[in-house]
């Protein structure tokens, strides 16, 4: 392991890269990570940062909106198999069958979704903000939010736009029960419940609060509570017990994105050596897709 972190650093400096994490990634990864964040962060860090190179410990879709961001850099996906099953509930032919069914509306697009469907949408947004992206869209009183519906259904209950979902959702949140929350509850009973909004509606009735990981990283830092159930990926604990050793945060059994599992430290070392596998967004996409992002990082800042 040892051996792999320096090489990665000689590497790092050798390619004028900069290593990229998203809070669900493996310890060891976010450990060698210059940059570790949510997806919000991670795309606006990847325009601001003077770097050639970005190896993205990511999945597909988060790569990709580097590269709508920063064309001029190259985006390294370790391991470009490392895709979303959420994003995979969507095409770009798919929606724009929706969009015909709902023509007076706009599209509101989570950015666990493929370039294409960023391209064919209104407007972008990620956990952190979409309640405000929602509500900023001034011309249209519908909104058709894709593709999570535990997300979009979340929206929909903080707003007075007319919201038609989509039939998708992230299998490692939807498939945390409200049954395991109630007994890690009783396990635990002075602990708070934090939820991340791609949770199903029945676990979100049972948070204390409800927080992209961002969110859920500020609010570790000022509860006074001792104990804190995470109700998100389990990648997320080892973050949040790292930068707060004096509090306890009890993961959610069996909540895994097995693609954020994919990025390993010697296929972060290859991709450096290699400058292999890049990920691009045609141009044609890359641009219309952009307006969606862009439109986005206005809103939230
Ligand atoms: P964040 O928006 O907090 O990064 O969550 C993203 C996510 O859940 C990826 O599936």
């Amino acid at each position: 392991m040892r051996e792999y972190i320096e090489h990665i650093e000689l590497l790092k400096k050798k390619r004028n890269a900069i290593i990229f994490a998203h809070n669900y990634q493996p310890p060891e990864i976010q450990d060698v990570a210059d940059f570790i964040g949510d997806s919000l962060d991670l795309s606006r860090k990847a325009m601001q940062i003077d770097a050639e190179v970005i190896v993205f410990c990511g999945v597909y879709f988060m790569a990709e909106t580097a590269n709508i961001l920063s064309p001029e850099k190259i985006i390294l996906l370790p391991d470009i198999y490392a895709g979303c099953q959420l994003a995979d509930t969507i095409t770009v032919e798919a929606l724009r069958e929706k969009k015909k069914e709902y023509p007076d509306a706009a599209v509101v697009c989570y950015v666990n979704s493929p370039a294409a469907v960023k391209a064919e949408s209104d407007v972008c947004c990620t956990s952190a903000n979409a309640l405000a992206v929602v509500n900023s869209v001034r011309d249209f009183k519908k909104i058709i939010f894709v593709p999570d519906k535990n997300l979009g259904s979340y929206v929909a209950s903080k707003t007075n736009k007319e919201i038609t979902l989509w039939d998708g959702c992230c299998p490692a949140h939807n498939d945390i029960t409200p049954e395991q929350v109630e007994k890690l509850k009783e396990g635990h009973p002075h602990a708070v419940f934090i939820a991340h909004p791609e949770c199903r509606p029945s676990v979100l009735a049972l948070a204390d609060e409800i927080l992209g990981t961002s969110g859920m990283l500020k609010f570790a830092k000022k509860t006074s509570a001792d104990e804190v159930i995470v109700g998100t990926e389990v990648g997320m604990v080892y973050r949040l017990q790292k930068e707060n050793p004096e509090k306890k945060f009890i993961e959610i059994k069996g909540a895994i994105c097995k693609d954020m599992k994919v990025i390993t430290l010697d296929k972060v070392e290859k991709s450096l050596k290699d400058l292999e596998p890049r990920v691009v967004v045609s141009e044609e996409i890359r641009v219309k897709a952009a307006r969606a992002v862009n439109k986005m990082i206005e809103i939230s800042g």
